[in-house]
């Protein structure tokens, strides 16, 4: 079981297009309030980093209002990297002057830790060592989890994210922006066999690639023009990121030989994912969790737990904490 700092934590998310704010207590969310951007990028077809800055801006204080209702936090914990950095700056700024007024310690937090503790919503029992997939619009890594805070990167992805393959395949099909949500819908009435789209690397690596997918799709549009079957197109793509994401997470069960496997990041809401890394776990052996789709997607409670582990173990930050675009999963503390 994983160590909790005693006492409420409150979590902040800016790092691109949601504004979030959670108070925990140990594992317990005792609220998550997510405000999204979404439907002002969809007009520009993705994010925009100028005006997500902006618009957390706007939504920094009545989130954290409606996420604190009133309660004064024991300590702060907030996204700091990596991420979009005049995003990730405003809810920097906000825990800083939080922490400095209610004089509590405070945490930056590594956006993909928080994804990889997100599991802990589901179930605060989740095993160590595990092997945790992250599939998001941003990142698709494969990490062995040998405790909480000891990370070991097995396998990324060299060109596109899984979600970024979604988006791309979704802007084809013109259903939008972002757009895993929406091939996932329009799949369910599709053939995943009628079009032969490529799969990921193939062979024992743990090391992703979308960016053939990517050309393959848009190829199949021109190709097919007016015959396109959407519903089967849809399908097709979905199939083609499940079988890649499936086939490295069977490798590296193999290959670490660990008896469980976390699903997590926003291509985690996927529900033929799901089921197909159900059933792997299943033929291994292995004890297969995903978080509720809320936990997911991007939110704070999961900043709020990582700060939470990271500030029971001793880590904390000072006032000159700094933002950045990129960063390596951090260290162990100590
Ligand atoms: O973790 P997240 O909310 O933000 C990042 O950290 O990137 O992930 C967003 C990604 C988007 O690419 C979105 O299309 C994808 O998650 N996504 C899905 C589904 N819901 C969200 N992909 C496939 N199926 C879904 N149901
Ligand atoms: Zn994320």
């Amino acid at each position: 079981m994983a160590g909790f700092y005693s006492g409420r934590v409150l979590g902040i998310e800016t790092s691109c297009d949601e504004t979030a704010a959670s108070v925990v207590e140990g594992a317990k969310v005792l609220s998550s309030i997510v405000s999204s951007q979404v439907e002002m990028h969809k007009k520009w077809g993705g994010i925009v980093p100028e005006a997500a800055a902006r618009a957390h801006v706007e939504s920094i204080l009545p989130v954290l209002e409606e996420a604190l209702c009133g309660t004064c936090p024991d300590a702060i914990a907030v996204t700091n990297r990596p991420g979009l950095v005049g995003a990730l700056s405003v809810g920097v700024s906000a825990a800083k002057a939080l922490a400095l007024c209610h004089d509590v310690p405070f945490i930056g937090v590594h956006h993909l830790e928080g994804h990889l503790v997100s599991v802990l919503t589901a179930q605060t029992d989740t095993p160590v060592p595990h092997v945790a997939l992250i599939a998001s619009g941003g990142h698709t890594e494969l990490v062995l989890v040998k405790k909480w805070m000891d990370y070991q990167v097995l396998g990324e992805t060299l060109d596109d994210a899984a979600g970024e393959a979604f988006d791309k395949g979704a802007r084809l099909l013109g259903l939008g922006y972002p757009g895993g949500k929406a091939v996932e819908e329009l799949a369910r009435n599709g053939d995943p066999k009628r079009y032969t789209l490529p799969r990921t690397l193939k062979g024992q690596t743990l090391n992703f690639s979308f960016s053939g997918l990517k050309t393959a799709a848009l190829r199949l549009v021109e190709n097919e023009g007016e015959r396109l079957n959407k519903a089967d197109a849809a399908a097709s793509l979905q199939a083609s990121i499940v079988d890649s994401l499936t086939s490295k997470c069977q490798n590296a069960l193999e290959l670490t030989g660990a008896t469980a496997l976390t699903l997590v990041g926003g291509v985690a809401a996927n529900s033929v994912l799901r089921e197909r890394l159900r059933d792997l776990c299943h033929r291994y052996g292995a004890r297969f969790t995903s978080p509720p789709i809320e936990y997911c997607t991007d939110n704070a409670a999961m900043i709020a737990l990582a700060g939470s582990l990271r500030l029971a173990a001793g880590d904390f930050s000072s006032f000159d904490l700094d933002c950045h675009p990129q960063s390596p999963l951090p260290p162990v503390p100590g």
